[in-house]
This record gives C-alpha cells, structure tokens and sequence, in this order.
C-alpha cells in the first residue's frame, strides 16, 4: 500500500516536472519589449578605414600568408568608419573583428566583424557581418548576421566598394552601405 502511493506521489511529481518544463517558453505581445508592430529599413553609408602601417596601425596581421592571393593571413581589425571618404571625418563607429585570406585562387577574404556604432542613437548598438570578400570585386555583398541595441531582430546585407587606396602606405578605404530591416 505505502509501495503503491509512493510510486503515485512519483508519478504525480513527474507529470508536474513535465508540465513546468514546457513553461520556459511562452507567446508574447512583442509591444512588451517596446517593439513597434512594423519593420523599417535604414541604409546607412560610412567609410571603413583601415591602415595596417605606419605609427599607430589599427589592424594588424597575426599570421602570414602562405600564397601570394593572401591565403592563409590572418588580420584583426579595429578600424575607424568614417562620416565620408576622406580619413579624418567624424568617425561614426569602428569596425572590430578580423579578416582573414580564405581563397587560394584569388585574393578573397572571410570577414568577420562588429561594425560597433557610436553617434546618435545608434550609439552602442551594433551589427556583425560574416560573409566573403573578394576584394577585386567591383561590389561585394555580405550578410548582416547578428545585432544588439537599436539594431534587435535586425535583417540585412552589406554592400562593400573598394575607394582609391594607397597599398604601399597600408592604407585601404572600403564603402560599406548597409541595408538593414529592424523595429
Ligand atoms: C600568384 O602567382 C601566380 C603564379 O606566379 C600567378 O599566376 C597569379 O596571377 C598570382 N596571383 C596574384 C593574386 O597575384
Ligand atoms: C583632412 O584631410 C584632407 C586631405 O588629406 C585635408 O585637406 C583637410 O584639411 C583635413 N581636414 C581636417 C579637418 O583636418
Ligand atoms: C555614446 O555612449 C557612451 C556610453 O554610454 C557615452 O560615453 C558617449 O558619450 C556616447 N557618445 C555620443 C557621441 O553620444
């Protein structure tokens, strides 16, 4: 008798545990989390500037290339992006991350980075970009794959163009416009 109501209490304590287990996940109205009920889209347009010599480089290469395409190097990065063309305008944010020589027949990078904002009221919130840069590529397109502050539950891509740029002095100036859906 103690046998069979012991394995009843049991099996009551299980059904319970079942029941609270599917209580993590719940259905919310997303204005609970400020959300409007519509997406926008924002383009945003800066400058990536990236400089690799000279006194106070902003990135740095940690492993050489084995082949003459930049295959194998690997670079971090913490460039400034800048209002317009020109290095010394207002910087908006800085692009964090590292790229890195992923292609043996071509000069093409895998880019991974946080373009971390600091202006306005996008200062805080960021983008990450992961996707591959061929850079003698007229346009290259690359996914937004992650977000944080004004840029929640955003969805993207980037489009990168290369500037007129001095290689010998390490000097590289990339357009980025970024085309992103968020609240
Ligand atoms: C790399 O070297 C090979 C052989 O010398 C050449 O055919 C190729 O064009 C070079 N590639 C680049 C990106 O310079
Ligand atoms: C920025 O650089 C350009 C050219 O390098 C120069 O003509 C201009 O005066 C600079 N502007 C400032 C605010 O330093
Ligand atoms: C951006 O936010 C930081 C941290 O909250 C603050 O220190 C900084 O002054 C802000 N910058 C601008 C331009 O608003």
């Amino acid at each position: 008798m103690t046998k069979l109501i012991l394995i009843l209490a049991a099996q009551i304590l299980l059904a319970a545990a079942v029941a609270s287990s599917e209580d993590f996940a719940r259905t919310m109205n997303q204005e609970h989390l400020g959300l409007p009920k519509k997406e926008k889209l924002t383009h945003l347009r800066f400058y990536w500037q990236d400089s690799s010599k000279g006194p106070k480089p902003s990135s740095l290469m940690i492993q050489q290339p084995v082949s003459n395409s930049s295959f194998g190097s690997v670079t971090m990065m913490d460039d400034p992006l800048t209002l317009d063309v020109l290095r010394n305008s207002t910087v908006v944010g800085q692009a964090q991350g590292i790229y890195a020589g992923a292609a043996q027949g071509e000069v093409g990078y895998l880019m991974v980075m946080n373009f971390a904002f600091k202006t306005g009221k996008y200062n805080g919130s960021t983008i990450a970009i992961l996707g591959r840069n061929t850079v003698f590529s007229k346009v290259r397109e690359m996914p937004v794959v992650g977000r944080s502050g004004m840029f929640r539950f955003a969805r993207g891509y980037v489009e990168a163009r290369s500037m007129p740029s001095d290689f010998t002095a390490g000097k590289v100036t990339v357009q980025y416009n970024c085309y992103v859906f968020h609240y």
